[in-house]
């Protein structure tokens, strides 16, 4: 990420981007583009999501109080053991997987992870069908996962079975490797909020193995907006007037109807943008000659054919919660 700088006092922007000011028209000399270091251009990602100040906040905690038990050990000075796993409880499409692949390379960055990439997996990907198998399966994630950050999804659903289940042989390779490979691994399991808490509370030998937890709000309608407006700058598409209303006409029905909790969030308005570009595409053919301007206008009737597919996508995509114990 390159940002523009010329030589001076020092002032911060909000994104935490450096921006100096010239100190009189004598010392000032010409802008020069500086590079932000990479750690710099992460959190600025962070900070440019859309809300998410209590997840921001616990994240910039984290990576401060890392970094400062790092230069503590260089110090030979007595350091707390650092655990990093963490819980993430939220909605689909509140921003987990989006902030987990962030928090991987932050702590690469800062020299906590050696990769800090990110190894997505749900329960299918651990749990085997026969004796041995789920522990076979759960090791080659965990492998793969090495130097960087595990997510498991829907994690409250390796306890769903019971005892006799093989979500349990998960859970144990899981604790293990969290402490095998405590310098290498960072594990953050992912779920609805009240199905994680009642998964923690089942399982009280996790509640300490994770002290780090992180709650993801529902989505405003003003911030699915912004999320929407977000999506459609970086891809080079705006909304025409109609269409914005249009846009925040559905998102406004979908949380009164389904409710935030299951209309998929952020999920949904990239679902909707991303099939209001195709419907875009389909009516631009009829025009040989599309002016730029045209090339980047999403139009209302765009939206209206895309909440349609969109609703029937959803309906199929977004699994129905479960309601009561057990899960
Ligand atoms: N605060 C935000 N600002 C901008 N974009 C966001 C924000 N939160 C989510 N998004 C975008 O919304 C989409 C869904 O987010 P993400 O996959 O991180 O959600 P999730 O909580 O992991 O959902 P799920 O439970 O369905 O996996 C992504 O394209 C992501 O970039
Ligand atoms: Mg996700």
């Amino acid at each position: 990420m390159q940002v523009k700088i010329s030589f001076g006092t020092q002032g911060r922007s909000a994104t935490g981007v450096e921006r100096v000011m010239p100190r009189s028209r004598a010392q000032a000399r010409p802008e020069v583009e500086v590079a932000a270091s990479p750690l710099e251009s992460t959190l600025a990602e962070l900070d440019d999501l859309v809300g998410l100040q209590p997840v921001k906040e616990v994240v910039r905690e984290v990576v401060a109080y890392a970094r400062v038990q790092q230069k503590r050990a260089r110090e030979q000075l007595v350091t707390s053991p650092l655990v990093l796993h963490m819980i993430f409880k939220g909605n689909p499409g509140t921003g987990k997987t989006t902030v987990a692949r962030i928090i991987g390379r932050l702590f690469h960055q800062v020299q906590i992870l050696s990769k800090g990439h990110l190894v997505e997996v749900e329960r299918a990907d651990l749990v085997g069908e026969y004796i041995g198998h789920t522990a076979q399966k759960t090791r080659e994630q965990v492998k793969k996962a090495l130097g960087g950050v595990l997510f498991v999804d829907e994690a409250y659903s390796l306890a769903r079975g019971g005892e006799k289940d093989f979500g349990r042989e998960a859970i144990d390779v899981l604790v293990r490797a969290m402490e095998n490979y405590r310098e290498q691994l960072v594990l953050i399991l992912a779920g609805y909020k009240d199905e994680m808490e009642w998964f923690i509370r089942t399982n009280p030998g996790l509640r300490s193995r994770f002290p780090i937890q992180i709650d993801f709000d529902d989505y405003s309608l003003f911030e699915l907006m912004a999320i929407g407006e977000k999506m459609l700058a970086e891809r080079d598409y705006a909304l025409s007037p109609e269409a914005g209303e249009e846009l925040e006409r559905i998102l406004r029905r979908s949380i009164f109807i389904t409710g935030a909790a299951q209309n998929g969030n952020a999920r949904l308005v990239r679902n909707l943008i991303e099939e209001a570009m195709r419907r875009q595409a389909v009516r631009l053919m009829q025009n040989p000659r599309p002016t730029r301007h045209e090339l980047m206008l999403l139009e209302r009737s765009d939206f209206q054919s895309a909440i349609k597919i969109t609703e029937e996508n959803e309906l199929r995509a977004c699994p129905i919660r479960p309601t009561a114990t057990p899960f």
